[in-house]
């Protein structure tokens, strides 16, 4: 045992709950990793039992302490960062979700979004929330479940239904049902919140049909929220950072300038740009979205969210079991000169950003006699090379700043022929950093700061070390070949499910 102070993190995923623990140099101690049940019940629909969530999460906290060897007292602080958009509802008398959460990727509110944009008040919900009208967000999630939950809209109007985002779930169970709260980067991804004041929108909550009083409090990122329940581990930590994980992710990597972008390559691609203060509208399709709030001060983001990233490569081994693991992917990528004219867009639950379409589905063209698995395996990591280009290329025009260098973590940053590909589509250097879990770390460093564990983000920027620079191959003469190729499989792939 040692008497060193370390920083719990829980990392709540769309397909699994981690938990890491963080010392004061940024290095992991331990970690713990659970999946859990991902539920399909229609065509573009995706669910998770909230309790899977906590059972999940719960575990992993107690393990990754208990991996490390660590009492309770050793834990200074606990940070939350999770799935964001993820909808929970439950009732606050039992404790017990009125329904299912509604995961981010799920689409069973396309129609009434169709509905919601004849309306033609887009503009209106752009300039309140940065975001656009789409499933991707939670408020037309909580509507579905007013109106399509036996008995949910009565009690809402009672008062006795809550809503929460995962971290407001999570805080909910550690407390044992006593705080309520989410914080700023998550109340962003609502379609609720006004970004400019911080606060929920009455017009948009009448819009919704969404009583105020379900809605938690909007915290800042890095402050204590409340402590962990003594019956519940770690009993009597401070639960002291909480965001989103792609913010979470862009603080892990010190993104502090404006300018500065960080890409993760998850079970979807996020991108997203530092703006600093201002919160800069897109006029290329990204959102804008609260990046963290410290104190009074909140900084803003430019966001491109592709909804199938690194998912690719699962698919690839889990549905065509055309490799047994991912790494496999890269090996075999690796033995042909290019993808041989094959393009496989993975819109398998409708195109993100910057194409904003719900019933794309996703398709593999350019299929020849001579196509064959490595074929497949090096498209597939193209795809995620050339969706996150094309959201750097929108972001470069929105902000008019030409990016320098982009900062990758995630799962598929592992892969050695992504990057290259990656730095040769941008042209630009593509940096992957030590620890590239900066998702979780993100949410340490926020926890820390509240606490005092450490003392500003010089001390982030100094823990922030580079693993591996890929540097773009100049040589390639094919990449605007590669790019029109893409362009033209994408708009095959739009409108597909009507
Ligand atoms: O917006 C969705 C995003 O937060 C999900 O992230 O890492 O759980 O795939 P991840």
């Amino acid at each position: 045992m040692s008497s060193q102070k370390y920083i719990l993190a829980l990392d709540q995923g769309t397909t699994s709950s981690r938990a890491i623990v963080f010392d004061h140099s940024g290095r992991i101690v331990s970690v713990a990793q659970k999946e859990y049940r991902q539920h399909y019940p229609k065509s573009g629909w995706v669910e998770h039992d909230p309790f899977d969530i906590w059972a999940s999460q719960s575990s992993t906290a107690a393990e990754a302490v208990s991996k490390a060897d660590l009492s309770t007292d050793a834990i200074a602080a606990v940070g939350i960062t999770n799935q964001r958009e993820t909808t929970v509802v439950w009732d606050k008398e039992t404790g017990k979700p009125v329904y299912n959460a509604i995961v981010w990727q799920d689409r069973r509110t396309a129609d009434y979004c169709a509905e919601l944009q004849k309306q033609g008040i887009e503009s209106m919900i752009r300039e309140k929330t940065g975001l656009r009208i789409d499933p991707y967000f939670s408020g037309t999630k909580i509507r579905w479940i007013l109106e399509n939950v036996d008995g949910a809209r009565a009690l809402a109007d009672k008062g006795r239904l809550l809503f929460g985002t995962v971290d407001t779930w999570l805080i909910w169970q550690l407390t044992e049902r006593k705080v309520h709260v989410t914080d700023a980067t998550n109340a962003s991804r609502t379609l609720l919140l006004n970004i400019h004041t911080g606060d929920w929108d009455d017009d948009l909550l009448k819009l919704l049909g969404i009583p105020r009083s379900m809605l938690p409090e909007v915290k800042s990122s890095s402050e204590v929220y409340g402590k962990v329940a003594a019956g519940i581990y770690p009993g009597g930590v401070p639960i002291a950072g909480i965001a989103g994980d792609q913010q979470a992710a862009l603080f892990g990597q010190a993104c502090f300038e404006p300018g500065m972008v960080k890409n993760t390559y998850g079970t979807g691609c996020f991108t997203l740009m530092n703006t600093g203060t201002e919160a800069v509208t897109s006029k290329n399709n990204l959102l804008t979205t609260i990046a963290w709030r410290i104190g009074n001060r909140t900084e803003y983001a430019l966001e491109g969210s592709v909804f199938i990233g690194g998912a690719v490569v699962q698919w690839l081994r889990d549905e065509l079991r055309i490799v047994s693991t991912a790494q496999e992917v890269d090996r075999l990528a690796a033995t042909v000169p290019d993808a041989g004219g094959l393009y496989i867009v993975p819109a398998f639950t409708g195109l993100g950003a910057p194409h904003w379409d719900p019933y794309a589905r996703g398709i593999a063209v350019g299929i020849t006699r001579g196509t064959n698995r490595a074929h497949f395996c090096r498209a597939a990591l193209d795809a995620i090379a050339f969706q996150t280009a094309d959201l750097i290329s929108c972001m470069e025009k929105d902000s008019g700043l030409t990016l320098s260098e982009l900062r990758v973590d995630g799962g598929a940053s592992h892969s050695q022929p992504l990057l290259q590909f990656q730095s040769d589509l941008l042209g630009r250097p593509v940096i992957r950093p030590k620890c590239v879990e900066t998702t979780a770390m993100g949410a340490a460093y926020l926890a820390g700061l509240a606490v005092g564990y450490w003392t500003s983000r010089d001390d982030i920027t100094k823990n922030w070390q580079v693993d591996q620079k890929f540097k773009p191959d100049t040589a390639r003469k094919d990449i605007d070949t590669l790019r029109t190729g893409w362009n033209r499989a994408l708009e095959r792939s739009k409108g597909w499910e009507l």
